[in-house]
């Protein structure tokens, strides 16, 4: 007894010993996964993936623009952190580097860099396409040009620019006049279909016992006799991960207050965001990926059928993107839901947005002819896709054709104007409106 007891406090002891030990700066492996801002270099595959007896006839992506700067709201929420660096106390756990990062932590960014494509991002578009330009030697033999390679971008400049870069280290032109999307553009403009509601289990999950473990202990180890509210470890974990995002081995200062657990909380806090917004947390969602998986289909069609259409389909846009043709193609689906509740048992899930739509996260498809027979390979960040229902990774042609036609010609996948489903999602913002106008009349009328 009295010896189990002796042996407690030792490994208690040894176990504060090293807690306070424990310096960021020295750590040579720091957590790499930070939801949408990872870095893609600790994701992707970047693996030498060909097929030796096919030739390529089509390669089909869709990419998110690569690395960049916060937008204007995080820019002043992280600035807003210097006047947390001159509160760390003397009864901070952190170790003297850590302690000292912070408190010489300077962060030059304004209003005017808000989210643009950076170094890193310049380099993320760059070297994806030098790296299929030697892998697809079939699809890049050409020079740029609109008919052969088919280039289509977001109104974003992160985006345009992210093609600029792209098109610049594949055919070596520096493509000026990058087409944009329309007004009326579905493919890639679905923000203005996403379905906006409170996300409930987001909310559930900021007020659970491991979102509030997180606010004690980071406000523990800065040495402060308060808690901190959610919204202040929030910028701390933004600038600790757009730092890491553009300097893939550097060490910001914030990262230090952040243990493992309390970066995977904050991830799986990102995941139930993405989850409701763009993924299978609401199978409205899943129409969101309808036109530009379409535009795959009928891509794929054309060029099967006829031998006809552009060599490359290149897409330019964002994390919503990359995650609605992800969830219409349906990889990375769970069994079971991700919820408020169940953090701990999903911590193997797929639906992880680090490894789904780190920065540059992109979707490809390659269209293979193998001895007379058609095939396709699908990618996420190059890591090549298994397609569950045949099991397959160079899967035939005609079964994956078979299998989304019926997806891509139902009614319901479509936000074609004169659909009954636009229809009915427009009739619901009608609902809306008159709701809101009727709660307006009954408050000026009384
Ligand atoms: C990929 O592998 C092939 C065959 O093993 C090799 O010839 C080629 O150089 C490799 N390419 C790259 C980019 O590593
Ligand atoms: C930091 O400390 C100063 C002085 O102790 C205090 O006035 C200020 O409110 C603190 N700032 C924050 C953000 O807690
Ligand atoms: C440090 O902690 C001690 C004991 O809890 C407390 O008396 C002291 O005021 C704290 N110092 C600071 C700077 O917060
Ligand atoms: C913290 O400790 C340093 C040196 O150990 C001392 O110079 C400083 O005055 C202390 N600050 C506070 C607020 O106790
Ligand atoms: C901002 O800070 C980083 C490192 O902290 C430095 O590399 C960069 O040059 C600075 N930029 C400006 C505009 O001062
Ligand atoms: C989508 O279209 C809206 C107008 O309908 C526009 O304000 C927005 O910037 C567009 N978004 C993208 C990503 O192009
Ligand atoms: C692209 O533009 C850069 C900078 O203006 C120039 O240095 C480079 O030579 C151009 N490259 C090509 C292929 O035109
Ligand atoms: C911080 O919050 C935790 C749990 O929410 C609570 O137990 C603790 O007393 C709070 N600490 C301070 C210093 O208010
Ligand atoms: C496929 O070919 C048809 C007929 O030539 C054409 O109308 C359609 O735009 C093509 N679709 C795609 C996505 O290339
Ligand atoms: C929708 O239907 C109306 C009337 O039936 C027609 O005038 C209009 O051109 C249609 N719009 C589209 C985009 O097909």
């Amino acid at each position: 007894m009295k010896f189990s007891v002796i042996i407690l406090l030792l490994l208690i002891f040894n176990y504060a010993k090293c807690e306070s030990d424990k310096c960021f700066y020295y750590d040579d492996h720091p957590f790499p996964f930070f939801a949408s801002k990872t870095a893609y270099n600790y994701v992707s595959a970047k693996q030498n993936y060909t097929q030796p007896n096919c030739k390529t006839l089509q390669l089909w992506m869709l990419s998110r623009h690569g690395t960049r700067h916060p937008g204007r709201d995080t820019i002043h929420k992280i600035s807003n952190l210097n006047e947390y660096k001159n509160n760390l106390t003397n009864n901070s756990s952190l170790c003297k580097e850590d302690f000292e990062a912070i408190k010489t932590w300077v962060f030059n960014l304004t209003e005017k860099d808000e989210y643009k494509l950076n170094s890193q991002g310049i380099n993320d578009l760059s070297s994806l396409g030098l790296r299929l330009q030697s892998l697809y030697e079939d699809i890049f033999n050409q020079p740029y040009n609109p008919m052969t390679y088919s280039v289509l971008s977001s109104n974003k400049e992160r985006s345009r620019d992210s093609a600029f870069y792209f098109l610049k280290s594949a055919f070596n032109v520096n493509v000026t006049d990058i087409p944009l999307i329309n007004s009326d553009d579905k493919k890639l403009n679905i923000s203005k279909f996403e379905n906006k509601h409170d996300n409930e289990e987001l909310k559930k999950f900021r007020c659970s016992i491991h979102v509030q473990e997180v606010v004690v202990s980071v406000s523990k180890i800065l040495g402060l006799d308060r808690n901190l509210t959610f919204n202040i470890i929030k910028a701390m974990y933004d600038s600790c991960r757009f730092e890491r995002s553009i300097n893939l081995n550097s060490h910001p200062a914030w990262c230090a207050v952040f243990s493992q657990k309390d970066l995977e909380v904050l991830e799986y806090d990102e995941d139930l965001k993405y989850y409701y917004l763009n993924g299978y947390g609401n199978s409205y969602n899943e129409r969101l990926g309808c036109p530009i998986v379409k535009d795959l289909m009928n891509n794929f069609k054309n060029k099967s059928q006829t031998q006809l259409g552009p060599k490359g389909v290149f897409y330019f846009g964002h994390s919503s993107n990359v995650f609605s043709a992800i969830v219409r193609l349906g990889f990375a689906r769970d069994t079971i839901p991700l919820l408020s509740s169940n953090f701990n048992n999903m911590r193997d899930r797929k639906w992880k947005s680090s490894y789904l739509s780190p920065f540059a996260s992109n979707l490809m498809a390659v269209l293979y002819e193998c001895h007379g027979v058609k095939k396709v390979t699908f990618f996420v960040n190059e890591v090549p896709m298994t397609v569950e229902k045949y099991g397959c990774t160079l899967c035939p042609w005609e079964l994956i054709e078979n299998m989304f036609d019926p997806i891509i010609s139902n009614p319901s996948c479509t936000f074609d104007e004169n659909s009954s489903a636009f229809k009915i999602s427009r009739t619901m913002n009608l609902l809306f409106l008159t709701y809101i106008l009727n709660i307006f009349y009954y408050f000026y009328y009384s």
